[in-house]
């Protein structure tokens, strides 16, 4: 019997070790150790053993059952583990790995900054017009008391297509356009941000640049409004504190006409790099709209005023932002660009 028990132990390991899958492993477990199965089959047979073979019996086929347990779970884990990773490699989804993040945008330095221009301007009651950076020489100059020879036109040295025809060198031509548009209705109060060309190109000056021009015409409207104005837009830009000086400046199309200068915000008006210790900063030029400029566009000078100023978007966001080289917003570099 015990001898039937080896065969029937080395029959079934041998069986465990050819199994193709867990189905076939189930089988074979059931015919060896299963009620019917062949091991408990021997067990069953205990009491025709004399009563001396019994114990070596007994002990022989608990040997046969462990091992036989063992192989068939050990054998088990095998395929378990292997259907495991059949599984996974099918799998091309790992919903555990973190997704690939779009890298964001941000708005450029100067978008925002000619936003937040235009927003304080809107809050003052003024709205948006808008001019072509292809211009007449008449819009551009002419129109603004700037005849052909005048030697105020060397201030703008300027990208010619034709004798008539130029890109922009600031964006006072649109208070041209505007007054046109408007055709002698009052009040009129326009902001008109956008791009002019000059031929300048240094750290501090680039041949493409933005603008920001303001014109109110309306009945009595006097110098002090325009400072008012400033002064208002100075604070809410650059700090409540701010304070404005105005000094006696000449540009062919206002007069009188000053360069308006912020007390600096980096020292408080102390003197420091930033203002080159003056304790100012210039931002802007402006004036009372000259009268002459009022009667080539229709407005009669008797009857209305207005004042005009413009000033430019790099030069505030530079301030505002402690950018040293005009250049830099224009490389395109995305470490400067995201550093705002
Ligand atoms: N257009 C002038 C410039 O570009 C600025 C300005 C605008 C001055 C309006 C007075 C009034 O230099």
């Amino acid at each position: 019997m015990l001898e039937e028990l080896k065969q029937i132990e080395a029959e079934a390991l041998a069986a465990v070790a050819n199994a193709a899958d867990a189905e076939q492993l189930t089988e074979i477990k059931v015919a060896y150790l299963g009620k019917k199965g062949k091991i408990t089959a021997v067990s069953r047979q205990m009491g025709q053993v004399s009563p001396e073979e019994r114990p070596a019996l007994g002990a022989a086929v608990n040997q046969a059952k462990g091992a036989v347990e063992t192989a068939i779970s050990s054998r088990m884990a095998e395929f378990r583990s292997a259907q495991m990773a059949a599984a996974l490699a099918e799998e091309t989804i790992d919903i555990s790995l973190p997704g690939t993040s779009l890298p964001r945008g941000s708005r450029h330095i100067l978008s925002v900054v000619q936003e937040q221009m235009e927003d304080i301007f809107i809050g003052l009651g003024y709205s948006i017009a808008e001019g072509p950076q292809v211009e007449y020489d008449y819009y551009n100059f002419e129109a603004l008391n700037l005849p052909p020879e005048h030697p105020a036109r060397d201030m703008q040295d300027s990208f010619y297509f034709s004798e008539k025809m130029l890109l922009r060198t600031h964006t006072s031509p649109v208070q041209v356009r505007t007054m046109e548009r408007m055709a002698g209705q009052l009040p009129v109060k326009v902001i008109s941000p956008g791009v002019v060309y000059r031929r300048d190109d240094d750290a501090t000056h680039s041949p493409m640049f933005h603008q920001v021009e303001g014109l109110l015409i309306d009945k009595h409207v006097t110098f002090a409004d325009l400072s008012g104005t400033l002064l208002e837009f100075a604070r809410q830009m650059f700090g409540e504190d701010r304070e404005i000086r105005l000094r006696p400046s000449y540009f062919p199309f206002t007069e009188p006409s000053a360069e308006v200068d912020i007390s600096c915000f980096a020292c408080g008006g102390k003197g420091c790099r930033l203002c080159k210790g003056s304790g100012w900063i210039e931002i802007l030029g402006s004036g009372e709209v000259h009268p002459k400029v009022l009667a080539m566009s229709g407005y009669d000078p008797e009857q209305c005023s207005g004042f005009a100023f413009g000033m430019g978007i790099e030069r505030v966001a530079m301030l505002k932002y402690g950018i040293t080289d005009m250049r830099l917003l224009f490389d395109n570099d995305i470490r400067f660009l995201h550093s705002f």
